[in-house]
């Protein structure tokens, strides 16, 4: 059987998917990049903004004209807006077989079970090329209840998972030649599973593993210690890169946000980190259009990017979730001003990022290599910014020297040193 899996949203997602298709796999199927030839079509949700539902409402509607003509088709939903929207989605689109939420993701091989025969297992070889780069869930859920966000919701409450099972899952990707992993969980900063903390994993996967490069994602500014700052100067194999969503520089518009900080103790934070370990990239998210957002509060987020000076911003507009408790308020500000604002936030950013990437002309950075396209290869630095360099396709999963050339937009163009 041939499938094909579509999936919206973040890295847990990413992740998510990534596990359904080695179950498919191991059971006998085979993937396909043609919706329209697959027996099994997977559309893996998310619910974080708007925009991202409605790409799943499109993505089925879509997918009704296949369905007809492949009445055989199975029709999976997973995810986040799965966990909430299920009824919607088996009322709006009648032809879905199974609707399967994000909190009982494990439960796919049950399901799916109904469909496929899972008692015949294949050992498999998932990729021809090696796997140098993977994603590692250390948590699941969250309840920092962000008053905006519906992951919580969706995701459930935060769960550390066992230390021991990461390390072990590190050492395996290891020895199966990964050299970096992402560690993954809404809030890293506030991990905690038998009296080991975030910064002890670090620590526990550097030291018990060979990997290479360890990035992880995402902070909250309320978590981020001073221990795990220390911790990132002094290891080599932690990658100089924290993203530390700010939200917004205005401390009514935190607070209505229930972030848990304000802009001074952010801004503090920020430099804390910067005085410890100076050539740290920091990237931020950042919400324009809360309900009650003025022109000064939006004015005090732009200055504060200005002075913060950001490797790099996600800017989203405010997008009203159901569940959430700014649902309650009223969504006051206009789509256009949204827009206005996201493209000022977003113009000035940009003009930042190129001069941060300007800096580093002529200099010798190491990139581990990820892609190959048309001779062209390119990785992340440890900073996490993109480089392109003309070389050869063998390169991939190594770390080579590079010598920065110009700047592009959010990445950079190199040279090979050697
Ligand atoms: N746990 C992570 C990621 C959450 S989702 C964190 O706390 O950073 C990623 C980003 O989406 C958030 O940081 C926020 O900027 C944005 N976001 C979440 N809910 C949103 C909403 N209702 N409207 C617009 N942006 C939202
Ligand atoms: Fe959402 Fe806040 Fe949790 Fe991030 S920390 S997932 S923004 S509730
Ligand atoms: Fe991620 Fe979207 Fe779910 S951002 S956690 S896939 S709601």
């Amino acid at each position: 059987m041939k499938f094909f899996i579509e999936t919206i949203g973040c890295q847990m997602n990413v992740n998510d998917s990534e596990k359904i298709a080695v179950f498919l796999l191991e059971h006998g199927c085979v993937f396909t990049d043609k919706v329209e030839e697959a027996d099994i079509v997977i559309l893996n949700t998310c619910s974080v903004r708007f925009s991202a539902e409605h790409k799943a409402y499109s993505f089925l509607g879509r997918l009704k004209e296949h369905k007809e003509k492949k009445q055989d088709m199975i029709v999976a939903v997973v995810g986040c807006m799965a966990q909430y929207a299920y009824k919607e989605i088996k009322q709006r689109f009648g032809f879905v077989n199974f609707v399967l939420g994000a909190k009982r993701i494990d439960e796919f091989s049950k399901y799916i079970s109904k469909y496929i025969d899972i008692k015949k297992t294949n050992p498999i070889e998932i990729n021809k090329d090696k796997q140098f780069f993977k994603f590692v869930t250390i948590m699941r859920g969250c309840q920092n209840y962000c008053s905006y966000c519906i992951v919580p919701y969706v995701r459930g409450p935060e769960i550390s998972l066992d230390y021991q099972d990461i390390v072990n899952e590190v050492d395996v990707l290891v020895k199966t030649g990964v050299k970096e992993v992402t560690l993954l969980g809404q809030n890293v900063n506030s991990y905690s599973n038998r009296g080991v903390n975030f910064t002890q994993l670090l620590q526990k996967i550097s030291s018990q593993t060979e990997i290479e490069n360890i990035r992880f994602m995402t902070n909250h500014p309320k978590d981020l210690s001073q221990d795990l700052i220390d911790e990132i100067a002094a290891n080599s194999k932690i990658c100089k890169h924290i993203h530390l969503p700010m939200q917004s520089a205005s401390d009514n518009i935190l607070e209505k946000m229930n972030r848990k900080y304000t802009y001074n103790q952010y801004e503090g934070l920020v430099d804390k980190i910067r005085s410890k370990i100076p050539d740290i990239n920091i990237t931020t998210d950042i919400i324009v259009g809360f309900p009650g957002e003025t022109d000064a509060d939006f004015e005090k987020t732009l200055n504060a990017v200005r002075k913060i000076r950001f490797g790099g911003i996600f800017g989203f507009k405010y997008s009203p979730r159901p569940k959430t408790v700014a649902y309650q308020l009223e969504d006051d500000i206009s789509t256009e001003i949204k827009k206005q604002r996201l493209a000022v936030l977003l113009e000035e950013s940009n003009l930042i990022s190129k001069e941060i990437n300007e800096s580093y002309i002529g200099k010798i950075v190491d990139v581990l290599v990820e892609n190959y396209n048309n001779k062209v290869c390119d990785g992340r630095n440890s900073q996490n910014i993109k480089i392109f360099f003309e070389s050869e396709k063998s390169l991939i999963g190594k770390k080579v020297k590079v010598t920065v050339v110009k700047p592009l937009a959010n990445s950079m163009f190199a040279e090979l040193s050697i």
